[in-house]
């Protein structure tokens, strides 16, 4: 899919202040400073339509970006940011729970996890929320630059044989580097085929 037009439509803290749900949506989530922010930039070519930071905590609400006119992406808050008041945090957290498993027109969930490090807890613990739902998502390994080929295929069979433990089936995978530029076309590929199982209900 080529990406001719990308825009920012509207940040909100509550999915029933989204945009009406009738043009299919992919959304990001992970942990915060997992690279969401930094994929969409890389996706549409675009490289501040999304606002990254080194500093996690940058993306607080839920952003909305309209692309070629017909579907949406979305970029979310990350989920366990530490560095907040617990309050603060339930808050986001019910942000993106609620919006997740709210929103009508939400086609699949791209689930971001550092290809550097094992699965977090907490990463695992969002994606059995993510099953329990029955909400459909896909894995995005991120910031893969960062290693040499041979520990990013250790680092891959790590990650797999976790989600094994838990998936009878392994979900799709993506490897990227938003650094590098790499992984977008699978992404957009994906996207692409997916798009046309949304139905306005
Ligand atoms: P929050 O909005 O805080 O939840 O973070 P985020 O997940 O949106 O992360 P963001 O895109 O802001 O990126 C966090 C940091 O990681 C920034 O310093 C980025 O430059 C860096 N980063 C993102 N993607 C990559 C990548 O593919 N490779 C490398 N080396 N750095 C990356
Ligand atoms: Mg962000």
């Amino acid at each position: 899919m080529i990406i001719e037009t990308a825009q920012f439509i509207v940040s909100n803290t509550d999915h029933s202040k989204c945009p009406p749900p009738i043009k299919p949506e992919f959304a990001f989530i992970g942990r915060s400073n997992v690279g969401k922010s930094s994929l969409i930039n890389m996706i549409t070519g675009k490289k501040d339509l999304a606002m990254t930071s080194s500093k996690p905590g940058k993306t607080q609400l839920i952003n909305h970006f309209e692309i070629n006119a017909n579907w949406y992406l979305v970029d979310l808050p990350g989920y366990g940011y530490a560095r907040v008041s617990k309050v603060k945090r339930a808050k986001f957290d019910k942000m993106i729970t609620g919006y997740i498993s709210m929103r009508k027109n939400l086609v699949c969930t791209f689930v971001l996890l550092d290809s550097r490090i094992p699965i977090q807890k907490m990463d695992i613990e969002f994606l059995e929320w993510l099953g329990l739902n029955e909400l459909p998502f896909a894995i995005v390994l991120t910031k893969y630059d960062k290693l040499s080929q041979s520990e990013l295929s250790k680092n891959l069979n790590t990650i797999k044989a976790t989600l094994l433990e838990d998936w009878a089936e392994l979900p799709p995978i993506f490897i990227t580097s938003s650094e590098k530029k790499r992984g977008a076309e699978d992404i957009l590929k994906f996207i692409q085929e997916n798009k046309q199982f949304f139905k306005i209900q």
